[in-house]
């Protein structure tokens, strides 16, 4: 199925909500393969899976990403759809959010804009030195106090948030049941190997998920997937 850029902004538009609605993207093989032979994301998807990411990047108030993603991946500069950001109220480009424990972010993202999310005890030093360049929100002793970034989010209007993994980032937000919906895009390719899942840490937990839509694509499947909360 073709889908055309209208109908790809209705499928993926933000729900209305009065605090962080935490967004994560993901592409998946068949049997659930995260990273395709190269040990990246971006072979598994096709140019649908493309246009989704972009998309959901110019959706987005904030990109959050685990700096093991930035490093495997090579993050650098990008770029959104300023038309539709203008169109629909949103600041010209999201922040890019960087989250890491022992702050080895990748040098081409060190920019003014940026965003680092760390503990309260990282390293002072490295902390120090990235302030000099970019913002660093530093909560939560030993792991991240989530709570309190989503918090700072908040009061920064930063509602459309979309994380971009990978797998352990992905892990805590479950576990800690912050990921209000899943976007994931199920690849019509068997990957065998030991790839990493889309999410993993140690403790297992069963969040249940109600299907947005199901949509066939470049022989795969683009699904969006909402947490099922009750009041
Ligand atoms: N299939 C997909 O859609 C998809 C999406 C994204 C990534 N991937 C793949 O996943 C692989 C990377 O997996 P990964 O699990 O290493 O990715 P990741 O979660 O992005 O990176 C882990 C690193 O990010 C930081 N981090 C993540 N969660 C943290 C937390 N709660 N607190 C503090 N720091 C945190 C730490 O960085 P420091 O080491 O700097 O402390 C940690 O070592 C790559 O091969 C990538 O291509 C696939």
């Amino acid at each position: 199925m073709t889908l055309d850029a209208g109908e790809l902004e209705r499928l993926y538009a933000y729900p209305p909500s009065d605090r962080p609605w935490v967004r994560t993207n993901f592409v998946s093989t068949l049997d659930g393969a995260a990273t395709g032979t190269d040990g990246k994301s971006g072979t598994l998807g096709g140019p649908t899976d493309t246009r989704v990411f972009a998309l959901l990047r110019s959706l987005a108030d904030v990109i959050v990403v685990g700096a093991g993603t930035a490093r495997d991946e090579g993050y650098a500069d990008f770029e959104v759809d300023t038309d539709l950001r203008a169109r629909l109220g949103l600041s010209p480009v999201p922040t890019m959010v960087l989250v890491s424990r022992r702050l080895g972010i990748p040098p081409a993202l060190v920019a003014p804009g940026t965003v680092v999310v760390t503990t309260a005890d990282a390293a002072p030093e490295a902390v120090a030195t990235l302030r000099e360049t970019v913002e660093v929100i530093a909560v939560g002793h030993g792991e991240i106090d989530w709570t309190a970034v989503l918090d700072t989010f908040s009061e920064r209007g930063w509602h459309r948030v979309l994380c971009e993994g990978g797998p352990s980032l992905h892990g805590e937000l479950v576990r800690l049941d912050l990921v209000d919906e899943l976007c994931l895009t199920i690849a019509p390719v068997l990957a065998c190997g030991d790839a990493p899942r889309i999410a993993h840490g140690h403790d297992a937990v069963h969040h249940t998920m109600t299907l947005g839509h199901a949509i066939e694509a470049d022989g795969g499947l683009l699904t969006r997937w909402v947490r099922t909360r009750h009041p």
